[in-house]
């Protein structure tokens, strides 16, 4: 998949992944939005000192639909953003959690699929969307896994819908502990999971998984499999 002059737009820019992810996609010669929530705008340089071309943009969760009329010059969406808070359990805790982590980006998936479609001929639009191996096993985080579960069971329902009318790609990223602000014990630096996250999606990936962990890399596809099947027998499509 070549990613050479597309539009690629990346929620938590700021974060660990994020300019991890910006600084790869800009090695691949994409057109880069970065989607913040942070007060300051998100500015990178390359390995040789010069600064990285991007649009920087300003959001928040809960107003996602300010961002409608951006998405539609986007090529592919990278959901990224996430917040960890740890073993508090406190009824903001609750609420913070589920909307950062699913809600918001629950919301930003459905606006994009929906945009119109492009005309014949044109690359097809893609959501990437990045759940955690949290989805299926403990993180030390109650919060952070019920709420990426809610995420990743959301995105098997409406991977469900894809084919057909739906001419927009979803692909998942299950990736595994890296070092950033919301994990700083992980093991595995963010610029080598951004380049795996690119080299497999290259690939023709729709599932993604980065992680040293052999039972993530047998468990997500099973469950994944399973999440389809009970999807597809307990569920139907909007008429
Ligand atoms: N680190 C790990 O071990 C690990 C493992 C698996 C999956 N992940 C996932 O990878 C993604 C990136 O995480 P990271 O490890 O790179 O952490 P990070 O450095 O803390 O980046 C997360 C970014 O999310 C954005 N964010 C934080 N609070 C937000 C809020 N209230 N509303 C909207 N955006 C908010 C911020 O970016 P802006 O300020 O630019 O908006 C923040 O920098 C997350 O979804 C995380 O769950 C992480």
């Amino acid at each position: 998949m070549p990613l050479r002059g597309r539009t690629i737009a990346v929620t938590g820019a700021s974060g660990a992944l994020g300019t991890a992810l910006l600084r790869a996609l800009h090695g691949q010669g994409a057109q880069l939005i970065a989607l913040s929530t942070a007060s300051e705008p998100v500015a990178l340089s390359d390995g040789e000192g010069q600064t990285i071309p991007l649009r920087g943009l300003s959001w928040c969760c809960g107003q996602e639909q300010a961002l409608e009329a951006c998405l539609g010059e986007v090529d592919i969406l990278v959901i990224n953003h996430g917040v960890n808070v740890y073993g508090d359990r406190s009824a903001a805790a609750i609420e913070r959690s589920l909307e950062v982590n699913a809600l918001s980006a629950w919301r930003l998936l459905e606006l994009f699929l929906r945009l119109p479609e492009r005309p014949a001929g044109s690359p097809c639009r893609e959501v990437w969307v990045n759940t955690s191996e949290a989805e299926l096993l403990p993180a030390l985080s109650p919060l952070y896994e019920i709420s990426k579960r809610l995420l990743g069971q959301l995105l098997s329902l409406r991977a469900l819908d894809r084919q057909g009318e739906n001419p927009c790609r979803i692909r998942r990223l299950v990736l595994g502990p890296f070092r950033s602000a919301l994990n700083p014990y992980g093991v595995m630096g963010a610029g080598f999971v951004a380049g795996q996250v690119i080299a497999q999606a290259r690939r023709g990936f729709g599932l993604i998984i980065v992680t040293p962990n052999p039972i993530t890399l047998v468990l997500v596809p099973v469950q994944m499999g399973l999440r389809h099947l009970y999807g597809r027998l307990f569920s139907r499509a909007a008429s």
